[in-house]
């Protein structure tokens, strides 16, 4: 069995088709993606030099996708998970969703980053929650506190909504951005390495926990992450980036796995695949 690479807009958003299995035989119609990068390069201009973070980058994410975006450090994906967001616009190419071209940061397009301040820490967390709500005028007071309550009592927090940031560990204070974030509704939820500064068992019990609130709500993700173990676990589609500048290198589909994969044949496989890939696509051992 080899690892499916192809073109990525012929992947179809199909959950039912087995893992690794190569491109889609019959050709059912495809609707239109939510999220479509189109030949996206990316750069950092300094007045000594410009920087190419990504290279014409190509990937379509559809309506409650996990997409991945997995590579090497330095190759882009935060740059791209930016401008997706709309913090920065690329050189060439279009970034547009809903088939609207993205012009600039806005509440449809949320991110969670990895840093664990990224909590105002004057406010509580039923503040926190609540106060994008608010400040994007989108609910009123009652019925945003309402919702701001729906979603801490999903990310399990009810017994905090009144405690502080700095009251918080780091895995409880990422699960109250994600609640942050999704009590927006956004119509992508991006997040960057968000796991990464937690110990393995917290993260793995937030993959686990992520996965559980997907299944409940079933948002639209873009996850940025260079542990091939997360992106096969959390994603159902991973794109693979080369590194600097990010060209995307194949994508594959790994819906099959989860949580409970972790041991299996076919998910150390795929791993073991994937850790090829990335290392055929790095050129050194590094
Ligand atoms: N503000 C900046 N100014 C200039 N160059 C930058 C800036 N931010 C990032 N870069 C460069 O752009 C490239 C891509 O960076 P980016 O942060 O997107 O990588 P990444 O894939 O997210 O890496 P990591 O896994 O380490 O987070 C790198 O070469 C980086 O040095
Ligand atoms: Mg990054």
């Amino acid at each position: 069995m080899t690892l499916s690479e192809t073109s990525v807009r012929a992947v179809p958003p199909e959950p039912e088709t087995a893992a690794w299995s190569g491109p889609a035989m019959a050709a059912p119609a495809l609707p239109d993606p939510l999220l479509r990068i189109s030949g996206v390069s990316l750069e950092y201009r300094t007045p000594a030099r410009v920087v190419r973070a990504t290279h014409r980058v190509n990937l379509d994410v559809y309506e409650a996708d996990r997409f991945v975006l997995l590579g090497p450090s330095g190759c882009g994906k935060s740059t791209l998970l930016k401008a997706v967001a709309g913090f920065i616009s690329p050189v060439e190419g279009d970034i547009t969703l809903d088939g609207v071209p993205v012009r600039g940061p806005g509440p449809d397009r949320i991110v969670v980053f990895q840093e664990f301040d990224q909590l105002p820490p004057w406010k509580t967390v039923l503040q926190n929650v609540t106060f994008p709500l608010r400040a994007s005028r989108r609910l009123g007071r009652r019925e945003a506190a309402q919702r701001a309550r729906q979603v801490i009592d999903k990310v399990g927090l009810t017994p905090f909504a009144d405690s502080y940031p700095h009251q918080l560990s780091g895995g409880m204070k990422q699960r109250v951005a994600i609640a942050r974030a999704l009590a927006m509704q956004p119509r992508v939820l991006l997040m960057d390495e968000p796991f990464a500064a937690l110990d393995a068992l917290t993260r793995r019990r937030m993959q686990e926990e992520l996965l559980a609130l997907w299944d409940e709500v079933r948002f639209t993700l873009l996850f940025v992450t260079h542990s091939i173990e997360e992106a096969l676990v959390v994603g159902n589609r991973v794109a693979l980036l080369s590194p600097h500048p990010g060209r995307v290198r194949s994508e594959i589909n790994s819906h099959a796995f989860d949580l409970t994969s972790l041991g299996s044949r076919d998910f150390q496989a795929a791993a073991l695949r994937l850790h090829e890939r990335l290392f055929e696509a790095d050129g050194s051992a590094a």
